[in-house]
């Protein structure tokens, strides 16, 4: 049976101060919770058992998900009592594996969207025998990642998370949060207090001379830590870019849950997401964005690349372009917010009171 590990504590758990209430692994993408994404696609690779290792707000996830059955899957929680870190997160949930200590445990970090071949991973780690193989993927700019150089035949020469100086930058590989661990690898990390996988774990195997394998995979692979990241996500979901067997629906240009109401001359695009309860109105256009549940677009208002939260109203001929709108909030007719605004939850801006165009 194969089993894993997902993280999903630490500190960066809530899109706030992002504007929006839910935790972030709770907040729709493609119309469901996104760590639903994450469970079925390890499912459909043959997961069975998970394990949710979290350090906050953990009373949010095990109602929705329950024992994971209705995924195929059975699943537990475990709660940090203080964040222990991503490794000290690992170790903390190893009396709940059932591997033997040469098995193979998959651990993902809880923000990924990825198309990655969960198989081939496990396989490239059997094949290879290393001690803990990395999903390995190329980025433009490394440094908000751990940098992970490898030979030529993939073996991981090194691992520098979030490299400071620009001699530090050797590669543009860098690690895109999946792992197979050997299971006596978890056992042996410090137990009890804070452990970091990537700046201590990872540095302590490499120097011991212990075997850690990169697996390059140029598939589809998107870190979900900014809202315009999440916005992005949830329409690749949609458009079928980033492939999950959990969006409701078939996939294309739009999705719209079966209680919204979406005005006939309304137009959606881009892998628009339209939540469940909200309501699109007349000649609006919606392009590439997200409306949570709940959520009123009044007619004629324009929505790019945005985040609507959970009962927001957009007012009628208001332009959002790469904004995000807290939960609750009201956005008045005739505004106009772009690039990167973020409007607070329950925050009222009245009509006509943000331009940036002209006033003609
Ligand atoms: N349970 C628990 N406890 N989980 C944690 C903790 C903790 O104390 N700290 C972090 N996590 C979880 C987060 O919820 C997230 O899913 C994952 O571990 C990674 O933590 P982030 O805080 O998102 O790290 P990052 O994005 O800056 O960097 C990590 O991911 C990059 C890829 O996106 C590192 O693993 C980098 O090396 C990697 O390149
Ligand atoms: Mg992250």
């Amino acid at each position: 049976m194969t089993e894993a590990i997902l993280l999903v504590g630490g500190k960066g758990t809530r899109l706030r101060p992002l504007t929006v209430n839910t935790p972030k692994p709770m907040v729709p993408a493609a119309g469901v919770p996104f760590l639903t994404h994450q469970l079925a696609r390890a499912r459909a690779a043959g997961v069975e058992h998970i394990v949710l290792a979290t350090s906050y707000l953990a009373e949010v996830f095990e109602p929705h998900f329950g024992d994971g059955s209705d995924l195929g899957l059975s699943i537990e929680y475990v709660t940090e009592e203080e964040p222990l870190g991503t490794g000290g997160a690992i170790r903390n949930v190893a009396s709940r594996l059932h591997s033997g200590p040469d098995e193979p445990v998959l651990i993902f970090n809880g923000d990924i969207l990825t198309g990655l071949d969960i198989r081939a991973l496990v396989d490239t780690h059997a094949s290879s025998g290393a001690d803990v193989s990395l999903h390995l993927t190329r980025v433009e700019d490394p440094r908000a990642f751990g940098l992970v150089p490898t030979d030529e035949t993939g073996r991981v020469t090194a691992f520098l998370e979030k490299p400071q100086t620009p001699e530090e930058i050797v590669t543009d590989q860098i690690n895109a949060g999946a792992y197979v661990f050997r299971r006596s690898v978890i056992d042996r990390i410090p137990a009890g207090r804070p452990v970091s996988v990537e700046r201590e774990t990872f540095p302590d195997l490499l120097s011991s001379g212990a075997h850690l394998q990169g697996m390059v995979d140029s598939t589809y692979w998107l870190d979900l830590g900014t809202p315009q990241a999440f916005v992005r996500g949830s329409a690749d979901l949609v458009l079928g870019r980033a492939p999950s067997p959990a969006v409701p629906g078939r996939c294309g240009d739009r999705l719209v849950l079966p209680s919204a109401r979406v005005a006939p001359d309304a137009k959606l695009t881009g892998g628009t997401v339209v939540g469940a309860d909200a309501v699109v109105g007349e000649g609006a256009r919606i392009a590439g964005s997200t409306i949570l549940a709940g959520a009123v677009v009044e007619p004629g208002a324009v929505i790019t690349d945005s985040l609507v939260g959970a009962g927001a109203r957009i007012g009628a001929r208001t332009v959002l372009t790469g904004a995000v709108i807290g939960d609750g909030a009201q956005v008045g007719p005739d505004n106009e917010l772009r690039d990167g605004i973020r409007i607070w939850c329950d925050t009222t801006l009245p009509a006509n009171a943000v331009r940036f165009s002209s006033d003609q």
